[in-house]
């Protein structure tokens, strides 16, 4: 498949899970953040700066749509939407950290530490960090078994430490400056971006009444394919996108001298394998059964996106 054969109904799709899942997670959200006004009121600030109103939600998405497809309540989803986001948003205040990525610009506004400093955006990202396994462990919405639970804080810590996240984040600071491997940046991309996507979409179907197996199994097919789908995008983007568009400074990699899919392979080359992952994906999706074709357009979504 190429970029040029994405399937518009699809992308339609996508608007429709946006509209319905979006406000859904941002009043989720907000009502779990502590308040602006509550002590220590500038790390609330932060926090609440680093986690509302941005971003493509995507990890959410996924755990909602995942979730109902496989009949659990959304009230009870909205725990690991939450959850899922609240790491992003932490490892985003750590990436653009001037230690990291050194970064100024994120979802069109300043970085976390260019708006708070560096010591409090630190703090934010620690408290996100703590808040989504929190809200795992004693959310009342999340009306599932302890054993569910356990389950799912097991899921979601794998895939933040060093088997998953900061792993790969780690990785990827080693590789600065550095030529890798195609095989090494792979392994490096599904752990820093992969392991959460997959992540999400795992806790989306431990979150559901039952799920077999087998199920757990395409659902990792299926976040492996679309995780790596969704960073080599970000790698594209990084050189064919403006900064506008992407609310995040454009050409960054390069600037940081970044092992990236375009710097490793060119970038037609990143761009159809983008689009078989994407195609891998959506084909996962089907042996899930995704009857409203919604796991497959936000498989389309990742590798299509401009933004
Ligand atoms: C950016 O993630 C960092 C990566 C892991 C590629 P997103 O592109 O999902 O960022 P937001 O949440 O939409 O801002
Ligand atoms: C970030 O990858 C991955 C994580 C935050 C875990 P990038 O450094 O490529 O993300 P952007 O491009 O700054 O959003
Ligand atoms: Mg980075
Ligand atoms: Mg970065
Ligand atoms: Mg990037």
């Amino acid at each position: 498949m190429t970029e040029s054969q994405f399937d518009t109904k699809r992308l339609n799709t996508h608007d429709q899970i946006r509209e319905k899942y979006q406000k859904r997670l941002e009043s989720a959200l907000d009502k779990r953040l502590p308040g602006k006004d509550v002590s220590p009121e500038n790390l609330h600030r932060a926090l609440r700066y680093a986690c509302l109103g941005g971003g493509k939600r995507l990890r959410a998405m996924l755990v909602y749509v995942v979730g109902e497809e496989m009949g659990a309540a959304l009230n009870i989803l909205d725990v690991p939407a939450c959850a899922v986001e609240l790491i992003h948003a932490y490892s985003l205040v750590h990436d653009d950290l001037p230690c990291m990525d050194d970064d100024t610009l994120r979802r069109g506004q300043p970085t976390c530490h260019v708006a708070f400093g560096e010591a409090t955006a630190l703090l934010a990202g620690d408290a996100a960090q703590t808040l989504a396994f929190e809200l795992l462990a004693r959310d009342s919405a999340l009306d599932v078994s302890s054993e569910q639970k356990i389950e799912m804080i097991g899921v979601l810590s794998e895939a933040t430490g060093t088997r998953g996240m900061a792993g790969g984040q780690s990785l990827d600071m080693d590789a600065t400056n550095q030529q890798l491997s195609q095989e090494a940046l792979t392994t490096l991309h599904r752990m820093k971006t992969g392991a959460l996507i997959k992540a999400s979409c795992l806790l989306g179907g431990l979150a559901a009444p039952s799920v077999s197996t087998d199920q757990l199994e395409l659902l990792k097919n299926y976040g492996n394919a679309l995780g790596l789908a969704f960073q080599v995008k970000d790698d594209i983007l990084d050189v064919t996108a403006n900064t506008e568009t992407l609310g995040k400074t454009a050409g960054a990699d390069e600037k940081m001298k970044k092992s990236t899919y375009v710097t490793i392979m060119g970038l037609e080359a990143a761009r159809q394998t983008c689009a078989d992952l994407c195609a891998e994906a959506v084909e996962s999706a089907r042996l899930l059964g995704d009857n409203r074709g919604m796991l497959a357009s936000l498989a389309q979504f990742a590798g299509n996106r401009s933004f």
